[in-house]
Parts: structure tokens; sequence; C-alpha cells
């Protein structure tokens, strides 16, 4: 949700924090702040809006010092303005805090602390924090047992920072619930809530688990649980590199995620596929292979982007596995008594590995007894750490709120899986070897819809000022349907609404004018007839239409205003290239109505509240 980043050491901390919140700017954006040691107080510096504007504030009032902490917020508790915005500070202005998270009984610490006579001066939960701290700090304890005592009284999740001038040397930092991991320098320390802030100036990082807490020296840390137990941690080698999160030349990180799809679809299947088997070999399901051929029933949740790629993963998994499938929304997942048995497996699928929903249904999954896998991109994430197995996607870093490449390379790995399971099972030698074959052919195929970029930026620009949008598909093709809409939505704030194209006539035909746009996913497939049935029935009623077809489809252009051609592949792969026209025509679109499509309002990439 919100971003995190903080310094210790011997330079000048400012820089260091700024570039890191740029870095982290994707993640949630309505305010900024930081707060720097300096002589026998914290500095703090906040400001409304972007990053950009809180350089400003702190070049013009000259703050520099060697141990700071910063931090990019996503309201969840008072408006987005600048009191609201972290840091926030005890009275005396002595300590500090950046917080990511919800403190869910903060109304009645807050209540406790104004009987007290303390003064707050924000709306937010996090501020109950800082004075909590203050209390035990004016009690005598010292800095680290004072916040440890403070977190032990909260509910709700956090990732917090506390710096305290009476106690200079060090940070201290703590997570439950939030993502937070200490990047270890030379004579320097780091911290932050995604590796991206930090991995240009180190690449060995420690990730703390939750009810973690940590001193952070500028030599050395000493992490000990909220419960002051001693908590030994290991070092881990980071393998990305810093310019993986660079726009390499691209006007935004969306456009260049969705350019990159031939390389990081590439990069979800290398080494993972072998041939003369007919199958596909999953380092991160070593050992569980046979357990997950044997479920009785797989359950795959997640949320928005991900829930889409899992709808596809169910046709999959039913279409060469038989084995019953189930599409559960994270969110959803909780709050039922979804029956779960032993013999489930259960699949969550996260970009981020990080979302509050998919780790809560992850969590109650693995109380119920049920095998359960993670398939997520970022590496370390608590997804991919907390599940029992699971595949890394392998996408590189996805900065774009609007999920894209993490999309198709989810695919990818969900077509292994089948595969895997699949092979396990009745699928033959022949069988997988054509799935292989056709895998393996799809990066090629990928560079030639992202040649058509100029073609589907015309059809934009024609579909810019539309009010609603519809997508329509059937089969494999209604998922992409829903995240075609989803796209649209996200980064143009035009309504748009996915359905399986048969689904119209019950309802949303009425809906059909001259001014509404309906998308057709109509490749040449089993269903491609009953498509085309649909396509009528939208110009029987005069509605504006753009297909996405096959490239040896001529029939379809006398049918439709704009068609948009792309090569074939066997069904299941389908979804891997009818999106990407879908990516490019939502980018275009929200390009030209002005919108900043990296970071579109009210979203942020990663949404760690529930
Ligand atoms: C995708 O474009 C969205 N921004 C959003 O729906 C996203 O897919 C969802 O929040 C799930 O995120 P995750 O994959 O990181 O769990
Ligand atoms: N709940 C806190 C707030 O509203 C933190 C939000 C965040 O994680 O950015 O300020």
């Amino acid at each position: 949700m919100c971003g995190i980043v903080g310094y210790i050491g011997d330079k000048n901390s400012v820089p260091i924090l700024i570039s890191g919140l740029k870095r982290l700017e994707y993640r949630g954006y309505d305010s900024a702040g930081i707060s720097v040691l300096d002589s026998d107080r914290c500095s703090i510096i906040k400001s409304k809006g972007k990053v950009s504007i809180l350089e400003k504030k702190v070049i013009e009032h000259k703050l520099n010092g060697t141990v700071g902490i910063g931090h990019t917020r996503w309201a969840t508790h008072g408006e987005p303005n600048e009191i609201n915005a972290h840091p926030h500070s005890n009275e005396d202005g002595t300590l500090t805090l950046i917080h990511n998270g919800i403190i869910e009984n903060y109304s009645t610490l807050k209540k406790t602390l104004q009987k007290r006579g303390v003064t707050f001066k924000s709306e937010t939960d996090s501020e109950v924090i800082v004075h909590l701290i203050d209390s035990f700090l004016k009690k005598g304890h010292n800095f680290f047992q004072s916040v440890r005592y403070a977190l032990n009284s909260l509910e709700g999740t956090y990732g917090v920072a506390v710096i305290y001038s009476k106690e200079p040397d060090k940070i201290i930092v703590a997570r439950k619930g939030s993502p937070l991991v200490i990047g270890i320098g030379d004579e320097e320390n780091f911290i932050a809530s995604d590796v991206n802030a930090i991995v240009a100036y180190t690449s060995q990082v420690v990730y703390l688990e939750d009810d973690e807490i940590a001193e952070i020296y500028r030599d050395r840390f000493n992490a000990r649980t909220i419960k002051d137990i001693e908590a030994v941690k290991e070092v881990v080698e980071l393998e990305m590199a810093a310019d993986e999160v660079d726009k390499g030349g691209f006007e935004h990180f969306m456009l260049k995620e969705i350019m990159e799809q031939p390389e990081s679809v590439f990069n979800a299947m290398r080494g993972r596929l072998l041939f003369e088997d007919g199958i596909s070999k999953l380092g991160g399901l070593k050992g569980f292979e046979q357990k997950i051929a044997d479920s009785e029933r797989i359950i795959i949740s997640a949320c928005g982007t991900s829930w889409h790629a899992a709808l596809v993963g169910e046709y999959m998994l039913e279409q060469f596995c038989e084995v019953p499938v189930e599409v559960d929304y994270a969110s959803e997942f909780r709050y039922r008594n979804p029956i779960i048995k032993k013999t489930d497996t259960l699949i969550f699928i996260s970009q981020s590995g990080e979302t509050a929903d998919t780790l809560a249904a992850m969590r109650e999954a693995k109380r119920k007894g049920a095998l359960v896998l993670g398939v997520c991109n970022v590496v370390g994430s608590s997804i991919a750490r907390e599940s029992q197995a699971g595949v890394y996607i392998h996408a590189g870093p996805e900065i774009g709120v609007a999920s894209t490449k993490a999309f198709t390379a989810q695919l990818i790995v969900l077509a292994l899986i089948t595969l895997m399971v699949g092979r396990h099972k009745s699928l033959s030698l022949v069988d997988g070897q054509n799935i292989i074959r056709e895998i393996q052919s799809l990066p090629e195929k990928i560079k030639k819809i992202l040649s058509l970029n100029s073609e589907i930026e015309k059809i934009a620009e024609k579909f810019k000022d539309a009010k609603n949008f519809l997508y329509l598909g059937r089969g494999y093709n209604f998922p992409v349907a829903l995240e075609g809409a989803l796209k649209l939505k996200e980064i143009s704030y035009i309504h748009a609404e996915g359905y399986p194209a048969a689904e119209m006539k019950h309802g949303p035909i009425a809906l059909i004018d001259e001014n509404m746009p309906a998308v057709f996913i109509a490749p040449k497939d089993s269903v491609y007839d009953k498509v085309i049935s649909n396509i009528e029935e939208v110009r029987a009623r005069k509605g504006r239409i753009i297909a996405i077809a096959s490239e040896n489809d001529n029939k379809i252009d006398s049918l439709v205003e704009y068609s948009i051609k792309i090569p074939d592949t066997i069904r299941m792969l389908m979804p891997i290239l009818s999106v990407i026209p879908l990516q490019m025509l939502a980018y275009h679109i929200a390009v030209k109505r002005g919108l900043n499509v990296d970071q579109p309002r009210n979203l942020a990439k990663s949404v760690t509240v529930e």
C-alpha cells in the first residue's frame, strides 16, 4: 500500500530517501514525507501529492541528516493532506514514525491518550502509535522496549519505522502483516517496504517476519520477536538489477511492461519445459507433484487481475486434468465458511505476494489443512514465503499499477502447472508435446501483436470519448473480456463491463445503441460461430464493434467497424495473446484522455489492507 524507506550511515540520508520514495511511489501516492535526525530533534517535511513536490520542499529547507525515514501514503484514515501525511511525531518532536497498515483499535487508544492530555494533530490511525511509544518513554523505558510495549497494545496490521533523537544511533522497525525488509550495506544500512527502493544501494537483504522488531544501527542490526525472544535472521542475496526498475526510454512503465511481454513470457517458461517427456519441470513444486495430481479438488483464489488469471486456470485444469476446479475471490473466501478438505489443493495467485485479502485467505486455507501453493512475482514476498510450495512467474518488477506482464506470465505458469498435472494423469505424451510447442511459439506471436501498436493507437483515438464500453468473449476468452474491461476502468476511468458474450442477451443488450462500443474477443476457435451470432445481435442494434480476431479471418471485417488481427494458438493459450491488444487499447485511450496511466487515481499497486 504505502511505501517505507529509511537510511542510517555516514552519508546524507535525504537524497537516498527521496530516490527510494520515487521508486515506491507506485504503491500509494496521495502524499509523502520524510524525517531526519539533526541535533536534539527530528525534522519533518511533508507534502500532499507527488514525491517531486516533497523533493522541492526538502531542497528549499536544505534538509540534511545521516539518519532518516520516508513514507508515501495511501490514506485509509483521514483525508490525503499534509497534516495526515507521515511521518507523525510526539508532542516535543523528539520521536517520529512512519506506518503502513491499519490500527483497528486506534479510536480506543486515542481516547485513552487524549484523556491523559495528549494532543493529536492528524486524523490518522497511525498517530496513536507514536504517542503510545512516547508514553512508555516517559515512564522511563528505553527506546526499544517502548516501541515493543506500544506494538503489543495494537490490533491490526503494521510495518513501522521509528527514530528518536535521544537514541540517535538507531532506527527501529517492526512488522505485522505489512512487508519490511532490511538492506545491508557497508557501514550503512537501509530499510524499505519493498526491495525496489533500495536495490540501487545493496543486494544483501533480510526479510523481517510478522511479529518481529529490529534495531538497525549503521554497522549492525539486532532482531527480536515482539515477545522479546531473539530472532535468527538470514541475509539473502537479491538477483534483481537496479535498472530493472527504470522506464527504459518508454513514456510510461505500463507501456514498457506491455512491450516487455515477449521476454517476460519467455522468462516464465525458461528452463521449465521438457520436450522429450512432454512435461513441465517446476522446481518450486518438487516433491508435491503427485499430491497435486491426486487432489480431489483445486481451488484458485486471488484478487483483481490475478483473479482473472485464476479463471483462465480453471478452464485449463478442467480441460486437461480431470479435476474439479473452483475460483474464489480471496476477499470473500475468509468471510464464508469455505469447505476445505485435506485432499484439496489451493493455489493463491498474486503479483505482489502481499495482497492482504489473498494472504489472509491463504492462511485460512493452511489452517484447514489443505495443500497451499503460491504463484507470485515478487521474490521473497509474504505469500511466496508462507505457502508450502509455489512457482515464481519471473515477470520482473511490475511498476505500472495496471497489471499487464504479470497477467500473461501468470497464465504461462498456470499452463505449466496444467501440463505437469495433466501428464501425471491421462494427458498423452503427444498432446503434452503439442502444448509445449505452442507455449514456445508464444514470444514470437506476441512480438507480432505488439507491432500493431500504432494501428491500435488510431482505434483508441476514435473511442477515447466513449462513456461506456462492453467487453465480450466466450470460453477461455471470457476472463479476457473481464480483464480488458478492468484495464480500461482502472486507467481511463471509463465505465466498462466484461461479460460472457452469450450472457449479453440476458440483460446488457439493453444498453446497446449507436454510442456503445463493444469489444469482442472472437478468435477462430470452437465457439467462433456462436460469437459471430452475438456480434450480429450487437450490429442489429447499431452498436460499434471492435473485434480481436484471428489473422486468417476475412469474414469478420464486413461485420465490425475495426478488427485487430492476431496469430492463432491452441485455445488454452489464446488469452495470453488476445489480452495484449486490450492492454494496448486501454493504455492509448488513457494517454489520449491525458491521464496518469502509471498511477491512476484511488488505486495502489499492492493492496495491503483488507
Ligand atoms: C490490476 O491491474 C490491479 N491493479 C489489481 O486488480 C491487482 O491485480 C490486484 O490488486 C491483485 O494484486 P496482486 O496480484 O498483487 O495480488
Ligand atoms: N493507515 C495509515 C494512514 O491512513 C497508513 C496508510 C498507509 O499504509 O499508507 O495514514
